[in-house]
This record gives C-alpha cells, structure tokens and sequence, in this order.
C-alpha cells in the first residue's frame, strides 16, 4: 500500500476529500497532513478525521533535514491540495515525478505567481472565459508548470459570478481528484 502526505495551506477540502477517498481504498493511505499555516481549517478537519496534521515553517522546509527526512522514510507520494509555497528542490529530487498538484483553471492558462484560489476565477471571470477547469499535473521548481497529468472542463455561463466560478471548479475537483491520484499510483498512468 502506497503512503501519501498531502500539503495544505487553507480549507482543506481537497484533503479531506482524498483522506476520505483512500480510507475506503486498498491503494493507498493517507500518513500524515502538512500544513504552513496556523489558522487554516485544514486542521479541524484532520482532527475530525484523526489524521496527523504538522506546522511547519519555512525554515522547516528550505533549510533544515528533518522534514525531508521524515518524508523520506514515511511517504511515497506527496499530494500538494491547495498548497501554495514552492517545493524546494531536495524534496523534487527525493521524490521524481511522485509530487503532484491540482491548479484550479485549465493550465498554461491562468498560472504561475499569485495565480490561486480566487485569484484565478476573477481572472477567468475578467477575460469573459466560455469555459475553466481543473489542472493536475507534476510539480517542479516552478509554479504550475509541470507535466500536465489530467484536465476537465467546466462551462462558464456569462451571469456566473467568480464565486460561482470557483464552485463549478470545486465540483470536478471532488469529483476527479482522488480518482486520478489513484491512477498514477497503480500505475495507470504516466508516473
Ligand atoms: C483548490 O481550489 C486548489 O485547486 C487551489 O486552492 C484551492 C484549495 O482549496 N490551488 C491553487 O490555487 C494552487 N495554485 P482547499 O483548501 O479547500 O482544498
């Protein structure tokens, strides 16, 4: 059985989904949540799952060991679900093509800095967009810019407002996420 991490940043509704989603599978299992930040609501959601979710800084995770190492030895795959820092690059070298995104617009478009969570869907919403979706793809040293692993489509209705926007992107998210994930890890996919 394949171990997962998943990093977070905020809500948290993509990792409890995952979470969710692997406790009623024999694929994988979701070890361990990281998160960088106190307040997000990710945490009251592991603790109502009764998974481990870790603070961490920024010098946890660019200039100290322990981190990498506790990956090393816990996970096999890490799940970045709403997370918004780089991955430095000792974790992309320990982990080649086992670290994986989700970006919530159709990539190339509507990516790199500053382009996350509502950001994106007012974007979308400014440049009158007929359609958006979801990106799952590798991670590397840049934003948003590795290999595009799967997309889906929304349409984008001309009253639809970026909340609505955000909530149609948030469906196929639920929808898609975990499933995919499972591809790759039984090796269905590239990876
Ligand atoms: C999700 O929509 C995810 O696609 C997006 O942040 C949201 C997190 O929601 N990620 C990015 O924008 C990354 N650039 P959640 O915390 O409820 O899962």
């Amino acid at each position: 059985m394949k171990r997962i991490a998943i990093f977070a940043s905020g809500s948290g509704s993509n990792a409890e989904n995952i979470i969710t989603f692997f406790n009623a599978s024999k694929t994988a299992l979701v070890t361990k949540v990281y998160c960088n930040k106190k307040e997000a609501f990710v945490f009251d959601r592991c603790k109502r799952l009764h998974i481990d979710c870790v603070l961490f800084s920024k010098d946890d995770l660019f200039s100290s060991t322990s981190m990498i190492n506790q990956l090393k030895n816990d996970v096999d795959y890490i799940i970045l679900a709403g997370f918004l820092w780089k991955v430095p690059t000792a974790i992309l070298q320990q982990f080649p093509d086992k670290i994986i995104n989700i970006h919530p617009a159709l990539l190339p478009k509507y990516g790199g800095k500053g382009m996350y969570g509502m950001h994106v869907h007012r974007a979308v919403k400014e440049n009158n967009e007929i359609e958006t979706g979801i990106t799952i793809h590798y991670v590397t040293e840049n934003y948003d810019e590795g290999a595009i692993i799967f997309q889906a489509k929304t349409p984008i209705d001309k009253k639809d407002t970026p909340e609505d926007i955000a909530q149609k992107v948030h469906l196929l998210e639920q929808e898609h996420f975990p499933k995919e994930i499972e591809k790759i890890l039984l090796n269905l996919k590239n990876g």
